[in-house]
């Protein structure tokens, strides 16, 4: 039996689409009322897990999961061993460098040295600021980032972007981008291997879908 690995959240119901697309039912995840975190496709040839994002390739690259939904982003962040299969093309959106509209910042050079971050993407902040060869203090910090430059604890954010809408409700401007990002379907590199429950067909039907749609 195959298992895959579900984001809540923004990508759940185009993640159920996509295996939907290719016959496997996990739209149980969409009731509001369902609790259930492990549900059964109606055929029983496969289970899915509800996980949040961030956990999806933890239980790909531990085996518990062979297959997983998770934005590029996470991928980016965490860096999991976990096979890159196919790039879904939902879920776009980008990493980027933002600050109050209001200061005199335009680009990410000209933040001052030894200013702070806020960010969610510690690793992929700091990776960031080191190549352009601005040392930052950067500030974990694990929601409303925003709140960084408003209150004044921090000189500008690295936050993700989609519409944009969240910036501007609160007086903030995008400056610079660090990457695009799209939702990706990850595989545990031994079932991909093994072909563990026929995992390689599954992920043949998924690329197909996605290559009709495109
Ligand atoms: C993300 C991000 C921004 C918002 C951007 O948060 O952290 O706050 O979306 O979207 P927009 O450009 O369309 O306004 P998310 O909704 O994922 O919640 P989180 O802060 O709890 O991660």
């Amino acid at each position: 039996m195959i298992t895959v690995a579900i984001p809540k959240g923004g990508l759940l119901a185009d993640s159920i689409r996509v295996f939907k697309s290719v016959g496997l039912d996990f739209s149980a995840f969409l009731d509001s009322s369902n609790r259930q975190l492990q549900i059964y496709d109606p055929t029983e040839t496969a289970k899915a897990l509800l996980v949040r994002g961030q956990d999806v390739p933890v239980y790909v690259e531990y085996g518990q999961a062979d297959l997983g939904i998770v934005g590029y982003d996470t991928l980016r962040e965490k860096k999991p061993k976990v096979a890159h299969l196919i790039d879904l093309k939902f879920g776009q959106c980008r990493l980027s460098v933002a600050v109050k509209a209001s200061s005199s910042y335009r680009r990410s050079v000209e933040l001052p040295p030894h200013g702070r971050v806020a960010s969610k993407y510690v690793h992929c902040a700091r990776e960031y600021f080191q190549n352009l060869n601005l040392p930052v203090e950067i500030v974990p910090l694990y929601g409303s980032v925003e709140l960084g430059p408003i209150t004044g604890m921090s000189e500008a954010i690295v936050d993700l972007v989609e519409t944009g809408k969240t910036l501007r409700e609160n007086g903030l401007v995008e400056i610079d981008i660090l990457f695009e990002s799209t939702a990706y379907l990850i595989g545990n590199p031994l079932s991909y291997r093994l072909n563990a429950g026929g995992v390689n067909e599954l992920i043949g039907k998924i690329r197909e879908q996605i290559l009709t749609a495109a």
